[in-house]
Parts: C-alpha cells; sequence; structure tokens
C-alpha cells in the first residue's frame, strides 16, 4: 500500500464508560487512554486513525457506511451488540473493507451468551482477553493484513 493505512476505530455502546464500568470485568483504563495508545502506536506505524464510539446502533451504522469513503480498514468493538446485531454484522459486511473484532474481556469464558458473534464470520479475525492490548494487537494485526 503506497499511502499511509487509514484505519477506522469503532467502539459500541457502553465503552465510553470503561474506566469505571465492571471494572473488576474490564479494567480500568479509560476509552480515551485507548485511543490515546492506539494513536501513538499508529503514529509509528505510519497509519492513520479515526475514532467513534456511540451507544446507538443506527449511529455506528451509518458510520460504518460512510467508511469506504475514508478508510481501508475497519477495528471494532461491537460491545453488547456483537451478539445481538445482525444490522451491525452486514453494514461491516457491505463496506467489503477487512475488519478485525477485539473485546477487552475473554468473551469465551464468559456467559454463554457472549460465546456467539453475529460479526465473527465476516471478520478477518477476533482478538480477545488482553484487556487494552487487544486494541493495539488488532491494530498490528489489521495493518499486517494490509500489507500483504
Ligand atoms: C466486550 C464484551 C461484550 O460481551 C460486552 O457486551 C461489552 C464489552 C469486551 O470488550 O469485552 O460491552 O465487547
Amino acid at each position: 500500500m503506497a499511502d499511509a493505512p487509514r484505519i477506522l476505530v469503532l467502539h459500541g455502546p457502553n465503552l465510553n464508560m470503561l474506566g469505571t464500568r465492571e471494572p473488576a470485568v474490564y479494567g480500568t483504563t479509560t476509552l480515551e487512554a485507548i485511543n490515546a495508545d492506539l494513536a501513538e502506536l499508529a503514529k509509528q506505524r505510519g497509519a492513520e486513525l479515526e475514532f467513534f464510539q456511540s451507544n446507538h446502533e443506527g449511529s455506528l451504522v451509518d458510520r460504518i457506511q460512510e467508511a469506504p469513503t475514508w478508510a481501508d480498514a475497519i477495528l471494532i468493538n461491537p460491545g453488547g451488540l456483537t451478539h445481538t446485531s445482525v444490522t451491525l454484522r452486514d453494514a461491516l459486511a457491505g463496506t467489503a473493507l477487512p475488519v478485525v473484532e477485539v473485546h477487552l474481556s475473554n468473551v469465551f469464558a464468559r456467559e454463554a451468551f457472549r460465546q456467539h458473534s453475529y460479526v465473527s464470520p465476516i471478520a478477518v479475525g477476533v482478538i480477545a482477553g488482553f484487556g487494552p492490548a487487544s486494541y493495539r494487537l488488532g491494530l498490528e494485526a489489521l495493518l499486517e493484513r494490509l500489507e500483504e
């Protein structure tokens, strides 16, 4: 890829509450800190990022539909929509962009309803269970994929 790779980073519902939300499950790192960490990594790797968080499914779908005008790929933590939203999955698939799904917690070690994802089948891959590092690892994986 000749130009700097451009990644849209999406955070689903309730992720704006990181830092205070169920710290035993999600840790105490804020979303702002996660985004700052990703921005630093992107700078080192010569990539460009845009960030968007919403508690509203439709707002996420609107943002995803716009993604191909700018982004080369999408890094997403869909939050609870992971387990419920055909709509979100369809929007992601509709972009035809490579998608990496990330989760702070190991969703496979939690309640049964978290062990199914509508997004995973259309994702390049999934990283879960490493806290904020899941995002970093996801970004690294996406950048490697874009270099192939
Ligand atoms: C989450 C896991 C989801 O099951 C949950 O609904 C979230 C956060 C995670 O990052 O571990 O909101 O996506």
